[in-house]
């Protein structure tokens, strides 16, 4: 039985087959997460089973490792890896430096780690995730459960000072409860529409306590590998 995937799906499989272009056996891989890296871990999976491919993923979520196992890929922790040969991850917007936006599926903390202990980042996604600026994805942030209200609070007053469109600080919900992350911490998300400077953005929002971290990629990612609706590939 042929499966017909929609052109959304399309675009995500063709970018995610085209990145297992890089992988050798050998490898220590960042496994990311989202509904991009879920082609590509299936896509790693297929080489595992079927064609003796040998590979050892860190995935950067719980999701992820679920799915890998289910795949037949050996998992490790990141420090029993030390260092990775690549990551391979999604994005939720990314512009012409290749900076991005990520933390849509609540990861970042962990993506953000993972993609910088590697030797190189690739980036798949499809073609709706490309933006002249940054911001109008809602930025995650990532934040401490204890005197959140008060991180909050330092997050709308760092805001005033930037250079962004919009000020909403809104925490993720999952139905009627917070959204909670795989550390346990909880992400309010900022509706900047438009972030003029994301390299102090990123800086400034660390900077604060009870911050853990924010889903601004700024100079991690090497390669952006585009999928379109129709099968064609794009390599950035
Ligand atoms: C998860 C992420 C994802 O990579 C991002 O949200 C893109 O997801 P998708 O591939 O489902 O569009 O950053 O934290």
């Amino acid at each position: 039985m042929t499966i017909e995937l929609s052109p959304m799906d399309t675009a995500k499989f063709v970018a995610a087959k085209q990145a297992t272009a890089y992988v050798e056996s050998g490898m220590k891989i960042g496994l990311g997460t989202g509904s991009t890296a879920a082609w590509l871990v299936q896509c790693l999976g297929e080489l595992v089973r079927d064609h003796g491919l040998q590979i050892k993923g860190v995935p950067t979520s719980n999701r992820t490792a679920a799915l890998a196992r289910e795949e037949g890929i050996e998992i490790i922790t990141l420090d029993e890896a030390k260092w990775l040969d690549l990551t391979i991850d999604g994005t939720d917007e990314y512009d012409a430096d290749l900076n991005l936006i990520k933390g849509g599926g609540g990861a970042h903390l962990r993506e953000k780690i993972v993609a910088s202990a590697s030797d190189r980042m690739i980036v798949i996604a499809d073609a709706s995730k490309k933006v002249a600026t940054l911001g109008a994805f809602p930025l995650p942030v990532e934040v401490l459960p204890f005197g959140m209200q008060t991180t909050r609070a330092l997050i709308a007053d760092t805001l005033i000072g930037a250079d962004v469109l919009g000020h909403d600080v809104i925490q993720r919900m999952q139905g009627d409860a917070p959204y909670v992350t795989d550390e346990g911490n909880f992400i309010f998300d900022l509706h900047l529409k438009r972030i003029g400077n994301p390299r102090q953005l990123a800086m400034v929002l660390n900077q604060i306590p009870g911050v853990v971290e924010n889903g601004l990629f700024i100079d991690i990612c090497d390669v952006v590998i585009v999928g379109h609706g129709n099968g064609r590939v794009d390599v950035r």
